[in-house]
């Protein structure tokens, strides 16, 4: 059954998220409150790199199932089911997220429902936010106790993102433990087409969804810095963190993915969740239930500084040096820049004195405002013409197919850190270059 859906926020989640609904067979209106936004997105343009998305976006723009506006009040009138997906990034100057566009959504549409509706919050927000926003949304819609809210955190993650709207692992739910029904039962309308699938569908209270999310993100960060924090004991003993992580990766109970050593885990996501959760933890009284996500956040940091200080150990010296950087998204099939290694580094070598030459394939341009300081180009070839050391620091498959012959042709010297394990290494030393990887002490 086809139900009538605004989506609250057109960033990376509200955008996938509207797009998914409709692909799902439901009516979307997005909303945001950035007009150039919602502008591109009705003609079918994304403000940011996502694969599969604008083709999905295009499509039901064209098939009249998915629309833009910047007025609350259409989506007031037009939808029964609203989503929240608005940011909730790190405050400033603090751990703790900032879940003040969430709150500003609620406040918004809340005065404007005079019928019944359910809204769905999936931004990642503090434990204890959505009850909050339960009783307050009662305050203050018209329609009172026949406005329901859930709490349905999002998985999603960068480069998947369509993939993983339309086929998720599973479908979290957090319902007012007073009045649980309705909640369900829309949620069950919405998801019908996954549900059918069999797609594990969990129904908790407010805080367990939002606990969820955080949970995940926190073990996914922490599996990433136990394998950073091996990689620091393989560099000092000359042992190899990528056979380690293989031969551990085959216990099923520990797994391969996510054991990848390198430059460590930046974006949106990972970095200020861990954080707020420790805020958050220390509110409640339990910050030592966490303190161990300090020292995960620490290890992480770490790298970026490893990274450097090899590089200054292989040039003898970044004063002057020319170093390309290959890559400055947080990740590949991406241009998000929020909290990059890659860009992290690339922006330290510069304030060390050496000349840096960036390229990525995605996320030039979004790095160019944050550090316009550093010479961005088109094609990794031109980044590394002159260069007295290549560091590969976003693993794009671009990077990981360049030819070490062809590469070794336009250096200066030889020298290359891969920043994220992905090269054939062995190749790449037989072609005569000087190569380190993380954690990879013997070569
Ligand atoms: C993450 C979660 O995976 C997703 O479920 C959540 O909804 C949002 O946060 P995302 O930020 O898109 O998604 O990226 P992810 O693929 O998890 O990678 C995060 C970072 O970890 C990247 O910088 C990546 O390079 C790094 N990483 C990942 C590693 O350093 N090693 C690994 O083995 C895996």
């Amino acid at each position: 059954m086809s139900e009538r859906i605004s989506v609250f926020g057109t960033g990376y989640l509200g955008a996938t998220h509207a797009a998914g609904m409709a692909e799902l067979g439901h009516e979307v209106v997005g909303v945001d409150i950035d007009p150039e936004k919602v502008a591109r997105l009705s003609r079918g343009e994304l403000p940011f790199y996502e694969p599969g998305l604008p083709e999905l976006v295009r499509k039901h723009v064209d098939s009249g199932r998915l629309r833009f506006t910047t007025d609350a009040s259409v989506a007031a009138e037009f939808a029964d089911v609203h989503f929240v997906g608005v940011g909730t990034p790190q405050k400033q100057g603090e751990y703790a997220a900032d879940v003040s566009q969430v709150e500003a959504v609620i406040e918004t549409l809340g005065p404007m429902l005079d019928r019944p509706a359910t809204i769905f919050g999936k931004s990642t927000v503090p434990v204890g936010t959505a009850q909050r926003l339960a009783d307050r949304l009662r305050e203050i819609a018209p329609a009172g106790e026949d406005v329901y809210l859930g709490w349905n955190p999002e998985f999603l993650r960068e480069g998947f993102a369509v993939e993983d709207t339309l086929r998720p692992d599973r479908i979290v739910l957090g319902v007012d433990r007073d009045r649980p029904g309705t909640v369900e039962e829309v949620a069950r309308r919405v998801y019908a087409d996954m549900l059918d699938r069999d797609t594990p569908f969990l129904v908790t209270d407010f805080a367990t969804s939002e606990l969820v999310k955080v949970s995940a993100n926190a073990f996914l960060a922490t599996k990433i810095s136990f394998i950073n924090a091996i990689a620091e004991v393989c560099e000092a003993s000359g042992a190899d963190v990528r056979d380690l992580a293989d031969a551990i990766g085959h216990d099923e109970r520990i797994g391969r993915k996510f054991l990848g050593a390198g430059l460590g885990f930046g974006g949106g996501c990972l970095p200020k969740d861990i954080r707020a959760f420790m805020a958050r933890a220390s509110e409640l009284g339990v910050d030592q239930a966490l303190m161990f996500l300090r020292e995960v956040d620490g290890v992480n940091m770490r790298r970026r500084e490893h990274a450097v200080t090899l590089a200054d150990d292989l040039v003898g010296g970044l004063s002057g040096a020319t170093v390309a950087v290959l890559g400055a998204a947080f990740k590949p099939n991406s241009d998000d820049i929020r909290d990059s290694p890659a860009l992290d580094v690339a922006g330290t070598l510069h304030l060390r004195g050496a000349q840096v030459r960036v390229h990525d394939p995605e996320a030039n341009a979004n790095a160019a405002r944050v550090w316009p300081t550093l010479t961005y180009v088109d094609d990794p070839i031109e980044a590394c013409t002159g260069a007295d050391l290549v560091i590969v620091a976003t693993e794009w498959k671009q990077f990981r197919d360049l030819d070490p012959a062809t590469v070794k042709a336009v250096v200066n010297e030889a020298r290359i850190i891969d920043g994220r394990n992905c090269l054939p290494a062995q190749e790449w030393i037989n072609a005569g270059w000087q190569y380190r990887g993380m954690g990879r002490h013997s070569q």
